[in-house]
């Protein structure tokens, strides 16, 4: 297998979710693949794929069966093993505790009500273009120590960070990968500019504290800085951003959903785990394996690529009752949105915060909130991403 089509699976949807149908609601083919082919390898991405919740959460809670060292060629947190993956985590951890992040709610807030302000009286708004997209790019921005005049720039750089290739030809494949290089390129000496800056003049954000940080008495190198600012641009906004439009999708769709949650704020929080179940923003999980493992009745080889599919997880009957139903307080929860195990997402408490303000702050001052009607809705291009492209909304304002 020569280095280009083991990617593969990284950037390319499975055949039977090939049409923007399922794209768009890809729920139908995971039930057909939990019932019919639990664990299955897929030729054409030369790739295994699991898709029950119990076999995900087996190959995610065991890093030493499962790497997540795929890809050298951007080597961070997220692609680390034990024992450097829990040095790196450790490192900023604290930057990420629930208690960190909450002093974050007041900007957050106030992020929010500006971004929705020339919006109110007008009953329409573009939700990825005017709130979902440009929000958590702000919030991360501030929190590294990057301006956020840079953020158009931001967007458009995370995005091909997690873009997919146009097509399943070799060509795609290899353009991506270019642009994905001369991308990575500009990320980095972007940062360390702005890293140069913080050496002389450190400030109370990130970047400062990553530059003072030690391990076992060694500083972090300009390297791992850099890929850690890298990583939280290309985990935490997209995906924060999928995260809003699918919650303001699932209301329009869902619209007697507005009215329960306005009449029972307290159930806010749980519906945003609900959210991240029903609609995951990320819903598969790559991984590789170390040695042989025997999974579902297979026989998975050592270097063969594996793919746990939590957007599938997440509507497993075995683990949730009427898992296609939205409970806005279901409890337990345990879905697996932010994946499970040693690499749970480290931005959880932060996306969380954000889920929790965005709607809040929609239900206290809009009503009746729909999709402007004969909208095509796109998907997003990307075998690994759930969200659409745009999605406008009409509403009463209140
Ligand atoms: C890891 C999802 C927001 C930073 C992960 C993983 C998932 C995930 C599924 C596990 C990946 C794996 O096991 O290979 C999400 C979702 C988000 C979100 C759905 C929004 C709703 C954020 C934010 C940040 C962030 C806002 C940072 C500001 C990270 C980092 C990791 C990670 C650094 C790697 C952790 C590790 O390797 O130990 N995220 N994420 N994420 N996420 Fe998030």
């Amino acid at each position: 297998m020569n280095q280009a089509t083991k990617k593969y699976a990284n950037y390319i949807p499975i055949r039977e979710l090939a049409a923007i149908e399922s794209q768009l609601s890809p729920f139908n083919v995971y039930d057909e693949m939990r019932e019919q082919t639990p664990v299955r390898y897929d030729e054409n991405r030369k790739c295994w794929d699991i898709f029950r919740y119990e076999d995900v959460q087996y190959v995610l809670k065991n890093p030493k069966l499962f790497s997540s060292q795929r890809n050298r060629a951007n080597e961070s947190m997220l692609t680390t093993d034990p024992p450097k993956h829990k040095q790196l985590r450790d490192l900023v951890n604290q930057a990420f505790t629930p208690r960190a992040i909450e002093a974050l709610a007041p900007r957050i807030q106030e992020i929010a009500d500006d971004l929705l302000a020339p919006h109110l009286a007008t009953g329409q708004i573009q939700m990825v273009h005017d709130l979902a997209t440009p929000l958590p790019v702000i919030v991360i921005a501030e929190l590294i120590g990057v301006p956020s005049s840079d953020r158009e720039r931001f967007k458009e750089w995370s995005d091909i960070q997690v873009k997919g290739a146009k097509n399943d030809s070799d060509e795609a494949f290899q353009e991506l990968m270019v642009e994905k290089a001369k991308n990575h390129e500009e990320l980095s000496s972007y940062f360390m500019n702005i890293m140069e800056q913080r050496r002389v003049l450190p400030e109370d954000d990130l970047i400062s504290l990553l530059l003072a940080a030690e391990i076992d008495g060694q500083k972090l190198t300009d390297k791992e800085i850099v890929g850690f600012c890298i990583l939280l641009l290309a985990a935490g906004n997209e995906t924060t951003t999928n995260l809003i439009t699918n919650a303001v999708r699932i209301l329009a769709e869902q619209p007697q959903l507005q009215q329960q949650l306005r009449e029972h704020p307290e159930m806010i929080q749980t519906a945003v785990e609900e959210t991240l179940r029903y609609y995951p923003p990320i819903v598969a999980i790559g991984r590789v394996a170390k040695e042989t493992v025997e999974l579902g009745g297979q026989t998975i080889q050592a270097g063969d690529q594996v793919i746990s599919w939590v957007g599938s997880a997440n509507r497993d009957e075995q683990k949730f009752a009427n898992a296609d139903s939205f409970i806005p307080d279901r409890k337990p929860n345990q879905h697996m949105g932010f994946g499970f195990g040693i690499h749970f997402c480290l931005g959880a408490p932060l996306a969380r915060l954000e889920g929790r303000v965005v709607l809040q702050t929609l239900l206290s001052h809009m009503d009746q909130i729909q999709l402007v009607p004969n909208t095509p809705l796109q998907p997003i291009q990307s075998a690994f991403v759930f969200g659409v492209k745009e999605y406008p909304v009409t509403f009463t304002p209140l």
